[in-house]
């Protein structure tokens, strides 16, 4: 064959694209490669038996009784998604949250069914009140205000229920100071010491979190969560959290929302060299499903490349509810290059 004949008008000693001509090349040289062993997939879990019911705003998503838990849990591992986290619609609120701790929860029966069924799952527990509160606020309030340290003893009583339960991973999402360190001291106390302690460590006050309190029915009463999770502006006080956590004793620190936070992904991954998780969080599940419902994106394409964007931020682990379809996708991908 005769090459094709080329006149190059510029003088240029490095060509970028030789190395994108062609897709064995372009696989050599990728920098970033997702792994369905990074994927944590959430899951809603309500009372009852038999109930899978979509929320409206987030396609896809369950809100899932026990058994359907189990049965999601499972399918999910056979797609090659090792790792649940767990949110609980408990069928009575208060306001101080106490179902968040009870022993027969939605999530505690959840924990117990999903480990004897699956035991090498790994199984995280979200940590918060505002699915538990008459109010949906993350924590007890005084008048109008969250009252911080008697809502970091509410969650303690949930973190160590979640941990009888068999929990491997708590997850505190709430954003009450101190709440790491009380967690860690509680669950130390009762033996659960190999228990570890994922925090959302740097959690926004986010507009992104919208379609996430209908599946888990958590939307506050009045009021925001400004006087707990970060302002969307601040970058350095992200860092200053992080490093708070850890020396309270996280194991994992978080960053949430993912794509909005990128920077943040990656500041707190270069300071800290520690596991680090990133949320894909409701809305930005959402718009995507949005706008491929109308046609106007790629589902796949644009599902790959927001979940890549989180990997080369920095992101150890990435939860999200693409979690199943992304890791078929890979699957495909794999198959089809041949590896
Ligand atoms: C709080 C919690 C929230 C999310 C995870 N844990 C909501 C909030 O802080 O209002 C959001 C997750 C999502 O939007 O997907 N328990």
């Amino acid at each position: 064959m005769n090459p094709v004949k080329t006149v190059h008008t510029l003088d240029l000693v490095r060509r970028s694209r030789r190395l994108r001509r062609s897709s064995g090349i372009r696989s050599f040289v990728r920098e970033t490669r997702l792994s369905a062993d990074q994927f944590l997939y959430p899951l809603f879990v309500t009372a009852g038996t038999g109930v899978r019911r979509e929320v409206p705003s987030m396609p896809g998503v369950f809100q899932l009784s026990v058994d359907e838990a189990v049965r999601e849990t499972e399918a999910a591992r056979a797609d090659g998604v090792h790792g649940v986290l767990l949110f609980g619609l408990p069928s009575k609120k208060d306001d101080i949250g106490s179902a968040a701790y009870d022993a027969d929860g939605p999530v505690q029966s959840a924990v117990r069914a999903i480990k004897r069924a699956s035991p090498d799952t790994v199984v995280v527990t979200d940590v918060c009140l505002c699915e538990y509160t008459s109010h949906g606020h993350c924590g007890v309030l005084d008048g109008h205000d969250v009252v911080n340290d008697a809502s970091v003893e509410q969650l303690v009583r949930a973190a160590v229920s979640h941990a009888a339960a068999g929990a491997d991973i708590v997850a505190p999402s709430d954003m009450m100071d101190g709440r790491v360190g009380a967690i860690r001291k509680a669950l130390d106390d009762r033996g659960c010491d190999g228990v570890a302690i994922m925090s959302y460590a740097a959690k926004y006050c986010s507009a992104f979190y919208g379609p996430f309190r209908d599946a888990a029915d958590s939307a506050p009463q009045f009021g925001d969560r400004r006087t707990h999770q970060m302002d969307p502006a601040n970058a350095e006080e992200a860092l200053r959290e992080v490093e708070q956590d850890i020396d309270e004793g996280a194991d994992i620190v978080m960053v949430k929302p993912a794509m909005p936070y990128l920077d943040v992904i990656r500041q707190v991954k270069d300071t800290f060299g520690y596991p680090t998780a990133a949320y894909q969080v409701s809305g930005e599940y959402s718009m995507i499903k949005a706008a491929a419902a109308r046609g106007w994106i790629d589902e796949p394409r644009v599902m790959m490349e927001s979940l890549t964007s989180i990997a080369r931020a920095g992101a150890d682990i990435i939860i999200t509810y693409y979690a199943r379809e992304a890791a078929r996708a890979l699957t495909r991908a794999s198959r089809q290059s041949g590896d």
